[in-house]
């Protein structure tokens, strides 16, 4: 079986973060989602990737070169413009030939990985096999509507009136009948090529199409808040280890990996949380939930349920930072310099909550 990565996308639900960069390089638990999505599928004994990229292609190429750092081959694949799910499998089949594939959104993340279902499809006769998941808010996915026997009955995408609370997760398993689907159907209202399209047709014209139901959770990386739910969710099965440096006037409670490198001095860690390799803490509260990237400084300030990207500082804020999803290279300081006043540099797109006068 071979591995097809989707890395386009511009990820303007998370501007500014993404203007610059690829939002599948966002780090949870200090793992970018794209590389949990590469172990993921080598986990499952796929080690042939095609990665479709779109804008960002010279990030992602450069983080994730030819893959030799996970052990797998990775192969680049260039889409034009965002035409749709079903559009990147078009261009993707002089890469993918005959063989079986899994399709998977390079923004999302899935409790347990992939392997169990890899093994119900590899060796199957299915056609293709959709993995499928409870949600509160079916209107913002693809949906299915099974019959009796949990066989497909249809799929449509954001439905205003959902037939089911099952959404598609974004992890597709196909054969190589899929490339008849993708050239017989026609762009959506919103100007896509549908890959929900391309496998109602497979129903449509009875191929197997197999609903795999996850238990688990699973998380589309698309909006700042999912992306610190998944950070939360990840932390928790982190298993902890200690490779820095951790002083004796410091605590740090179980359920706390500190990465190499890393300068632990005069601090409080409360897990589940990661501190990034050659990030210092000085006189710090690093609560629940939190990832600091590598190479950052937390100064006498508090953080918790937050991102921190790379090369990013505070120091020296009064309040306690939460909720927060920092970018890379980003200082937040007190300022000594008059007047007394708050002071901003923020990129577009920016969203910054300041606390009122009376502290609530
Ligand atoms: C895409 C698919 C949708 C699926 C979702 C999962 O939506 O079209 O069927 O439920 O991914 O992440 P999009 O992210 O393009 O809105």
């Amino acid at each position: 079986m071979k591995g097809l990565i989707l890395s386009g996308g511009k990820g303007t639900r998370l501007y500014p973060l993404t203007y610059t960069s690829a939002k599948q390089l966002i780090p949870i638990a200090n793992r970018p989602v794209l590389v949990r999505v590469i172990e993921a599928i080598r986990d499952a004994g796929i080690t042939d990737i095609g990665i479709v990229v779109g804008d960002t292609a010279p990030e992602i190429e450069r983080a994730v070169k030819q893959g030799s750092q996970w052990g797998v081959n990775v192969s680049y694949i260039h889409q034009d413009a965002p035409l749709g799910l079903a559009h990147a499998v078009k261009i993707s089949q002089d890469f993918l030939g005959n063989d079986r594939f899994v399709m998977f959104l390079g923004d999302n993340v899935i409790q347990g990985g992939i392997s169990p279902l890899i093994g119900e499809f590899a060796d199957s006769v299915y056609n293709a096999q959709v993995v499928l998941t409870k949600v509160d808010q079916p209107q913002q996915y693809g949906v299915a509507e099974l019959d009796s026997d949990n066989r497909i009955v249809k799929l449509v995408e954001k439905p205003k009136e959902p037939p089911s609370n099952l959404a598609l997760v974004g992890i597709y398993m196909f054969d190589h009948h899929i490339f008849e689907a993708v050239n017989a159907i026609s762009p959506s209202w919103r100007g896509e090529l549908e890959i929900t399209d391309a496998i109602q047709w497979l129903v449509d014209h009875h191929y197997q199409v197999h609903p795999y139901i996850h238990q688990g959770w699973w998380i589309d990386t698309g909006r700042p808040g999912d992306m610190l739910e998944a950070n939360s969710l990840a932390l928790e099965e982190l298993t902890p280890i200690i490779e820095g440096y951790v002083d004796r006037e410091s605590e740090v409670d179980s359920r706390v990996t500190i990465e190499r490198g890393a300068e632990i001095i005069n601090s409080v860690v409360r897990g589940p949380a990661i501190i990034g390799q050659d990030t210092r803490l000085v006189n710090a509260y690093v609560g629940p939930f939190t990832s600091i990237y590598h190479h950052c400084v937390i100064e006498n300030a508090e953080i918790s349920r937050s991102i921190v990207l790379e090369h990013s500082e505070i120091r020296n804020v009064s309040h306690r930072i939460e909720d927060s999803l920092i970018g890379r290279h980003v200082v937040v300081h007190r300022s000594p310099i008059r007047p007394r006043a708050h002071k901003f540099t923020l990129g577009d797109h920016s969203h910054l909550g300041l606390l009122g006068e009376s502290g609530t």
